[in-house]
């Protein structure tokens, strides 16, 4: 499969890497605003192919997105230290604007599978412009937030991440909604799983895992300036998931007609993904206090939506 990736900074690159590694494409093709910059980070990714699996890496301006099945979008500001999501929108819109006529323009095809943030607001934007289906317009949405809530509960009760089974909510950013009630360990409620490790869930540890979830970006940033290697990584999952027609359950963000009363708007849910991308969505059980965090999720997106018309 050839996948296309607008926006090649740390983001698209870290996912042109995670792709190159995990054998995820058969070509893959840079595209940036400035075409030496992509084409530097297209030599240095292909240098890596050769420990790993067979895969074209190459750079170049829309036109060679032509043929590409899947094109991720990553192009556009990211988040300074302290700065929320939501404040990216207005300058992301704009990029998106141009972008997504360039990559029509070439591959008409393709799906879309958006990176750039706020993401569940981008990926409406992404699906406005592009009038594809709207299972073809994927945003990576809580795919990254979910992966963390794994982490670090499978750190607490000292298990693989891979064992446990939890998903994170609603919006990419602060009203993001960790689901506990539907969280399990192998087959168990995560609390039951993690009492009989001897690693309860108190309140407190509940506390420090949400916090530890919501506030990684923020974490990062400060420390290193901008995030890169998970959501590469996760980009690269969900093309897996299309290139394979895998059916894997995963937490991205389409539009989505009704969530907990609030109509026609882009978050996360978990979603069966394949090749022709979201096939279809669940609705996981949630806890009163979940259900009304969800709500509002929805409601602030939906208000910011409106707000960027
Ligand atoms: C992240 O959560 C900044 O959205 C990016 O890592």
């Amino acid at each position: 499969m050839k996948v296309g990736i607008v926006g090649v900074g740390m983001v698209g690159s870290a996912a042109a890497y995670a792709l190159a590694l995990r054998g995820g494409a058969s070509e893959i093709v840079l595209v940036d605003q400035s075409e030496a910059f992509a084409r530097a980070q297209a030599e240095d990714i292909a240098h890596a192919v050769p420990f790993a699996h067979p895969c074209r890496v190459s750079a170049g301006g829309y036109d060679a997105l032509n043929g590409a099945a899947l094109v991720i979008l990553a192009a556009g500001v990211a988040q300074k230290p302290g700065e929320d999501r939501l404040s990216l929108l207005a300058r992301n819109a704009e990029v998106f604007a141009k972008v997504i006529e360039g990559v029509r323009g070439a591959a008409p095809g393709a799906m879309l599978l958006v990176a750039s943030n706020p993401v569940d607001v981008m990926t409406g934007v992404a699906l406005r412009l592009s009038g594809l289906p709207v299972g073809r317009v994927i945003g990576s949405g809580t795919i990254l937030d979910t992966a963390r809530f794994r982490s670090l509960l499978a750190d607490h009760m000292g298990i693989a991440a891979q064992s446990v089974h939890a998903y994170v909510l609603g919006e990419h950013g602060d009203s993001e909604v960790l689901a506990w009630a539907s969280a399990r360990a192998g087959s168990e409620p995560v609390a039951r799983f993690a009492a009989q490790m001897g690693a309860a869930i108190t309140g407190d540890v509940r506390a420090r895992i949400d916090d530890g979830v919501r506030r990684a970006a923020y974490r990062i940033i400060e420390g290193k300036g901008a995030t890169w290697y998970g959501i590469g990584a996760g980009l690269a999952r969900i093309v897996q998931a299309v290139r394979d027609d895998q059916r894997a359950v995963l937490s991205v963000s389409t539009f989505t007609p009704e969530v907990e009363g609030v109509q026609d708007v882009a978050l996360s849910l978990p979603r069966v993904v394949g090749r022709e991308g979201v096939l279809s969505t669940l609705n996981p059980e949630l806890a009163p206090d979940e259900a009304v965090a969800l709500r509002r999720s929805a409601e602030m997106l939906m208000a910011t939506a409106e707000a960027l018309d």
